[in-house]
């Protein structure tokens, strides 16, 4: 069903938050990227800038998921990812600013050196408790593989006298202590602060193109678009699963949120939309397209995406612009969720392929 914005945003503020980003993001034009691949008319939402230490797409999810933790009265997070987690660190970072401690249990899904740099430096300054535990490479850690771990640990904060409370990776799933699809839904209130934005520019929006890891920011600007009654495309790039698992998680998920707000969303197949042959090999893994998208953003627009998702969104972008996916007058935003600290611990990989 088609909803007005405003019994949308009434629906989620229901939803209490606590606030942890500067909004709105910024939208603007990507001009010079526009030009150079001959495409269509490039935008760019800057998710990364949030705020919250050095900023990403999980910042406006944890507004609602740190509200949760603390209605429930927890004074200890536990959550996962891989070792250069930004989800982790984010985590960390917000829950840190509401005096609630962070556990983190850091999968070593890809190779990097195991020193201190990166996300990881970061997770060390916030004193977060940092777990290092070995993974199969190439693939995100799923939440029925670490059931046992989390219980462990779960234990081990309430046999100290603690309160913990489990969030599952991304904030997207339902799953440990959370209930609700608390990022999607922070995600479904994203597309309408991007759509206003649009309004005001007098410009609509075709497609929007974003990295898709746990799917709740894919999830929760789909649910957006189908309850708007807009025609926006969500063109999903999945970093680590395939097409057709992941497109099944994200229909749950938008299907979740559409019960959370108690919104009737009407999804067709084709609206779930997720692109599996950008992933480089697996998840971490880095490619000379992913290299040569990061560099072309960097020197046509001064812009740093990161190397495990944006600059897999990119080079998606690049390659959909080449094969002629997209009219020349469309409006196609991309959006930048986040992660340029990465580049540094996989620095390696990206001189291999840029010098
Ligand atoms: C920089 C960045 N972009 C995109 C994503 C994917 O977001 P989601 O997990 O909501 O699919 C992540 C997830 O970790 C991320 O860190």
């Amino acid at each position: 069903m088609i909803y007005p914005v405003r019994t949308i945003e009434e629906k989620i503020n229901r939803y209490q938050k606590k606030r942890l980003l500067y909004r709105p993001t910024p939208v603007s034009k990507l001009e010079r990227l526009s030009k150079h691949l001959n495409g269509p008319n490039l935008w760019i939402k800057r998710e990364d800038l949030t705020g919250l230490a050095l900023g990403g797409n999980k910042s406006r999810k944890l507004e609602y998921i740190i509200q949760d933790v603390i209605d429930s009265r927890a004074d200890t997070v536990i959550t996962w990812g891989s070792i250069q987690s930004n989800w982790c660190l984010q985590t960390a970072a917000a829950a840190r600013k509401f005096g609630i401690k962070p556990i983190l249990l850091l999968f070593e899904t890809y190779e990097t050196q195991k020193i201190m740099d990166g996300n990881l430096l970061l997770d060390f300054i916030l004193d977060a408790d940092i777990r290092i535990k070995a993974a199969q490479k190439g693939r995100v850690v799923k939440a029925e593989e670490v059931e046992g771990i989390l219980e462990e640990v779960f234990n081990e904060v309430m046999e100290k006298g603690h309160k913990a409370y489990i969030i599952p990776i991304g904030g997207s799933m339902i799953g440990g202590s959370m209930k609700l699809p608390l990022g999607a839904v922070a995600y479904v209130d994203a597309y309408l602060e991007l759509k206003k934005q649009m309004k005001s520019l007098n410009e609509g929006l075709d497609s929007i193109v974003l990295a898709s890891g746990s799917g709740g920011t894919q999830a929760g600007m789909l649910a957006g678009a189908q309850l708007c009654g807009d025609s926006t495309r969500i063109l999903g790039i999945s970093v680590s699963e395939d097409r057709d698992s992941f497109s099944q998680d994200i229909k749950k998920v938008s299907d979740d949120v559409g019960d959370c707000l108690e919104l009737k969303i009407d999804f067709k197949d084709e609206d779930i939309i997720v692109f599996d042959d950008y992933r480089a090999g697996g998840y971490g893994e880095l490619n000379e397209e992913v290299s040569e998208a990061i560099r072309l953003m960097a020197v046509t627009e001064g812009i740093f995406i990161d190397p495990i998702y944006t600059g897999k969104a990119a080079a998606a972008l690049i390659d959909l612009i080449h094969k002629g996916r997209f009219k020349k007058q469309d409006n196609v935003l991309f959006l930048h969720t986040g992660g340029a600290s990465a580049l540094f611990p996989h620095k390696q990989g990206i001189k291999k392929f840029l010098l």
